[in-house]
């Protein structure tokens, strides 16, 4: 199949819809990521998905739509979700709410609840307006690879296995959508982002974050997000996070980013704007200002899908607290590391 990127013109979003109605894929641009979308009503193109991505069919898919009644069909719909929705969406908020029969089991991987969400893009809103159809979604990468942030990335990952490509700029975000779940006793945070725990907190009188955002699912540990047991955001190569003081950051990864070279490898090291300077000479990538953390969720994906291209053997890299949007660039940092760090404060 020809796979057209197409400019999100007023033709190219009806011919958008048309091949979603027609059981299709379209790549879609999101402010959070770019997501592979199908009709989420017609499970053939829904399995379109899980091929194409190579995904694990017990992983399930968010529903798009354009409006909160448009999820009335699909859900059923409290307060409290009324009350997130009135407040955060349209954005990068997913909430997990009871299913009703209509959604397909092959979308929610057989589970009780559907996972819902009223993306911001002015591309992405056209599109589910213009179809009138409940859209399935996932981050449209390859399966374990870096969420796509532009037309682009969509691109590389899926040439060839979907008509549709509609190129709405980078993602602003550049991280997934925050998932909440409704289900239980307490809002719970399966997966922070944008909208943060904190922002939650405006509208929720408590708010609870999975233990396993930062950590990784102990033995036995059974996963609240499918999502969360797999590999995720990985580049090829072995990265490896550094924290402690920035004098003491700086100098661990000089030092492995010159042991590395010594020992025939390819090494770069990922650290933030104000600290570029310290590293002359050596192979730095920035991942944005410290002092701006949007300005690292934005370009976090691309620096690791370009560490992946250019198949970087070791790679170290700065953190920052998890804290605000530092949890969402923290959960992915570190998974993408396979939560390898090193404490540099305890290696003088
Ligand atoms: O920003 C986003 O959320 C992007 C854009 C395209 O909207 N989509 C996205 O989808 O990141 P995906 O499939 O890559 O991630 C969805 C996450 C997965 O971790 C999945 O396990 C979880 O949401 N999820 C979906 N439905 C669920 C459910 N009913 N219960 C628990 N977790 C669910
Ligand atoms: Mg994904």
């Amino acid at each position: 199949m020809e796979t057209k990127v197409l400019k999100p013109t007023p033709e190219a979003i009806r011919e958008a819809a048309a091949a979603l109605r027609f059981g299709e894929l379209v790549g879609i641009p999101t402010e959070t990521v770019y997501g592979l979308g199908a009709h989420a009503l017609d499970e053939a193109a829904v399995r379109k998905i899980f091929a194409a991505k190579g995904r694990p069919a017990d992983n399930p898919l968010i529903v798009h739509v354009a409006s909160l009644e448009d999820a009335e069909p699909l859900c059923h719909i409290s307060d409290t979700a009324r009350a997130l929705a009135a407040r955060f969406c349209p954005g990068p908020l997913t909430i997990i709410m009871p299913r009703k029969p209509v959604v397909p089991d092959v979308v929610t991987a057989n589970l009780e609840t559907v996972a819902v969400r009223i993306p911001a893009h002015p591309v992405a809103l056209a599109l589910l307006r213009e179809s009138g159809l409940p859209v399935a979604a996932p981050s449209a990468n390859t399966s374990g690879k870096p969420s796509p942030t532009t037309a682009q990335h969509v691109y590389h990952d899926m040439n060839g296995k979907l008509p549709i490509i509609l190129d709405g700029g980078e993602s602003q975000v550049g991280l997934e959508s925050t998932v909440i779940t409704l289900a239980g006793d307490i809002p719970t945070v399966l997966r922070p982002g944008g909208i943060t725990p904190e922002m939650l907190l405006e509208v929720l009188p408590e708010v609870r974050v999975a233990d396993s955002v930062l950590r990784p699912l102990q033995a036995g540990e059974k996963a609240l997000s499918p999502g969360m047991m797999y590999q995720h955001y990985a580049p090829g190569g072995l990265l490896t996070m550094v924290k402690g003081k920035a004098e003491n950051v700086q100098r661990v990864c000089k030092d492995l980013y010159r042991a590395a070279l010594a020992d025939g490898k390819t090494a770069c090291i990922l650290a933030f704007d104000e600290h570029l300077s310290a590293y002359e000479g050596m192979d730095v990538l920035s991942i944005g200002c410290l002092a701006d953390p949007e300005t690292v969720s934005h370009k976090l994906f691309a620096v690791l899908r370009e560490l992946d291209e250019a198949g970087t053997d070791l790679m170290f890299s700065e953190v920052l607290p998890a804290e605000g949007l530092g949890l969402a660039i923290m959960n992915r940092l570190s998974r993408a590391a396979g939560f390898r760090t090193i404490d540099a404060d305890q290696e003088d």
